[in-house]
């Protein structure tokens, strides 16, 4: 059984435990939490029924009973975390985005190689089963070859102004939070694109707002969409010259629904997540780590470099950088 320590009491952490702790895929058991706070974390011990709870990161580092690290913890925070974490020699799965951008991602991969331990970005929406039979359909050619692929990831949580999401110190804006989702959407199902273009809108605190990403490809073209203050369905259509699929929920789906060319359903994909659709992903990385494998082969160190040369790319574009890149 392996065994799980999570740093950063927060929303997402929340959620990995509810996974961790209500699915039969998994073989982990959650051993630690740490926060900044030691109430904190007793209180989210005894809400998760965690063994442990610790009142510092370093503390849990350092736990010699510890397999896996979850870092559930702000972006701008990943590197660190997970540099401290691989000086103790730790299997680590990090929440998205893996860093903010590609050039730290790859000094945590080279320090994980040399460490040889186990490291995967939490991207979650790769391994559900929904993503998963709609990609077989697609690569058997159930709608033939892909012309159009669009995908957004519009939502207004309107949380207070200093949450994460808008502050330009704590990695805030739309891209990096949510735009990430169309992004892999796109390169699940179409590969990296040959060119970029977007456009974007700022929000008052120097985040970005809301964007439209074109990529295009030698044969077709992928339109995202992100935004963090408007509201729009959680949508994927992939459109091919025999018929298009409609992913219902983009990153979090449990429904997908193929049509032919004249619009009729042909196909309706539909499987529930076993708890809250983490308990796939945290599956991989535990069947990774008993396997004694250092990278989950759907979720590769490449993936995760490629996705973030590409979000690095579009921020260029927009002259756009966070403070600790500069
Ligand atoms: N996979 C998904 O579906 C999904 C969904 C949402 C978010 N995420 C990702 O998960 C990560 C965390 O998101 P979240 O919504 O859970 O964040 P959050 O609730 O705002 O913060 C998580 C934890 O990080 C620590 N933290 C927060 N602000 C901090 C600050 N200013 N300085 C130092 N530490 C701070 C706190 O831990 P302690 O106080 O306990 O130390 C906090 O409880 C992000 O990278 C996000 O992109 C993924």
């Amino acid at each position: 059984m392996i065994k799980i320590g999570i740093i950063g009491a927060g929303n997402i952490a929340k959620k990995f435990s509810e996974a961790v702790n209500n699915s039969q895929l998994i073989d982990g058991e959650l051993h630690a939490i740490a926060s900044r706070s030691i109430e904190k974390a007793e209180i989210f011990k005894n809400q998760h029924n965690i063994k442990k709870a610790y009142g510092s990161y370093e503390e849990l580092y350092k736990d010699k009973d510890i397999d896996l690290i979850y870092i559930a913890t702000p972006h701008v925070f990943h590197y660190d975390q997970m540099m401290d974490a691989l000086d103790y020699n730790k299997n680590i799965l990090c929440e998205k985005p893996f860093t903010i951008n590609a050039k730290l991602a790859e000094k945590v991969f080279k320090k994980a190689k040399e460490k040889n331990v186990f490291i995967m970005e939490a991207m979650w929406t790769r391994f559900l089963p929904v993503i998963q039979e709609v990609k077989k359909q697609v690569d058997n050619g159930i709608i033939g070859k892909i012309e159009l692929l669009e995908a957004d990831f519009c939502f207004n949580p309107n949380n207070p102004i200093e949450h994460r999401l808008y502050q330009l110190k704590l990695g805030g804006g739309a891209l990096l939070d949510v735009g990430i989702y169309p992004i892999t959407f796109a390169n699940i199902f179409m590969s990296e694109p040959k060119n970029i273009e977007s456009t974007v809108k700022m929000y008052k605190t120097d985040v970005d707002a809301s964007e439209t990403i074109e990529y295009q490809y030698d044969e077709g073209k992928a339109i995202l969409r992100a935004a963090i203050n408007e509201e729009r369905p959680l949508l994927a259509t992939i459109k091919g010259t025999k018929g298009k699929i409609v992913i219902e929920g983009l990153h979090e789906t449990e429904s997908a629904k193929v049509y032919d060319i004249n619009n009729n359903l042909i196909k309706h994909i539909e499987i529930p997540h076993d708890v809250n659709g983490f308990e796939y992903e945290i599956k991989e990385a535990i069947d990774c780590i008993k396997a004694g494998k250092l990278e989950s082969d759907n979720v590769s160190h490449e993936v995760t470099l490629s996705i973030l040369k590409q979000m690095d790319q579009i921020r260029d574009s927009w002259n756009f950088y966070y403070p600790q890149e500069k």
